[in-house]
């Protein structure tokens, strides 16, 4: 441990920062099958941004992340983050669903601290393999005081974001992360540059906890698609679901067919918070917010299934809810 190095948590989830493919140019692999200290062996220039200690908390693929396996991960980063000799915290997760899982962070830490989440779009063997770079810039980001107070944040490809609206949008790019809003900075080699700050609430400001959260109670999203059916509507609710996100065309529209659907659901208790399917745009209120619809403003489906889910276990009525969308 040095003096004058922060000391900094790598909690490891898998991934594909943690694959390993057959040869350098084979496009299949196995992902999450590197532990945290090859990963760390393999970038030695870590040695000169922290001293970094290494945990693996899950080893998959996360196509298989859980509601229950994020609130694992919540509770393992919350105890990481309140030792007093821990500066800050890098998550090394699966490029697919990185951005739900830090999102749930980002509404549940109490933690000024750094909390950056990383991964890699090619696995650790492949040729020009972005996972070294991805996670000695995320520590960077972690040892820098500069980071404290954003949220959680997420780095890939050389750009910081917010939690709060990052999404996953290319299946394949190294540049697979964007947000509606722009990064919140960018790296110059090892020093992180911010531009802006987030102006919504989260971790320290944000009224949700985990304490006596034992579990996320069941919340859906369908899609909406030209001519489609209420079946997927009646499919959750029979299925239990407590709550529906309804990724609508544009503005988040709902076609006419589909209103009475709509109003039955929320007749029987299930809100229903509209987002759009374009994953961006502030949305306009309209009449059916008077008879209990939920807007999710421009939070993308994901990111609203996630809220609406928080708001439900924290007891939040429908004017809550909203109320939740506009706030965070
Ligand atoms: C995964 O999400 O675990 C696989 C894909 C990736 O990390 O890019």
């Amino acid at each position: 441990m040095s003096a004058d190095r922060p000391r900094i948590a790598l909690l490891a989830t898998g991934g594909t920062i943690a694959g390993a493919a057959a040869s350098r140019t084979a496009t299949g692999y196995q992902a999450g099958v590197i532990g945290p200290q090859a990963l760390l062996a393999a970038v030695p220039e870590l040695a000169d941004v922290a001293d970094v200690q290494a945990e693996q908390l899950f080893a998959i693929d996360s196509k298989n992340m859980s509601d229950a396996l994020m609130l694992q991960l919540a509770r393992r980063a919350s105890e990481l983050l309140a030792e007093s000799g821990v500066a800050g915290l890098v998550i090394t997760h699966g490029t697919d669903t990185l951005e739900e899982s830090a999102y749930l962070l980002h509404l549940l830490l109490k933690s000024a601290k750094p909390v950056v989440f990383t991964g890699a779009m090619r696995p650790g063997n492949a040729l020009s393999t972005d996972g070294p770079a991805n996670l000695y810039q995320a520590a960077c980001v972690a040892a820098s005081p500069a980071a404290a107070g954003l949220g959680v944040l997420v780095v890939m490809n050389g750009a910081i974001w917010s939690a709060r609206d990052v999404g996953k949008q290319d299946a394949a790019a190294l540049h697979a992360f964007g947000s509606p809003h722009g990064p919140l900075g960018r790296l110059a080699g090892s020093s992180p540059r911010f531009y802006r700050a987030p102006s919504r609430a989260h971790t320290l400001h944000s009224q949700f906890s985990l304490q006596r959260l034992h579990a996320l109670p069941p919340v859906g999203i369908v899609s909406a698609w030209a001519g489609m059916s209420a079946a997927p509507y009646e499919a959750l609710a029979a299925s239990g679901a407590r709550g529906i996100v309804h990724a609508g065309f544009g503005a988040a529209t709902v076609p006419d067919h589909l209103l009475p659907t709509l109003r039955s659901l929320r007749a029987r208790g299930l809100p229903i918070v509209r987002a759009s399917r374009t994953g961006a745009g502030p949305l306009p209120c309209t009449s059916d917010l008077q008879e209990g619809g939920l807007l999710a403003d421009d939070q993308n489906p994901l990111q609203a299934r996630l809220l609406l889910a928080l708001g439900l276990a924290h007891g939040a009525d429908t004017a809550g809810l909203q109320e939740l969308f506009m706030r965070y």
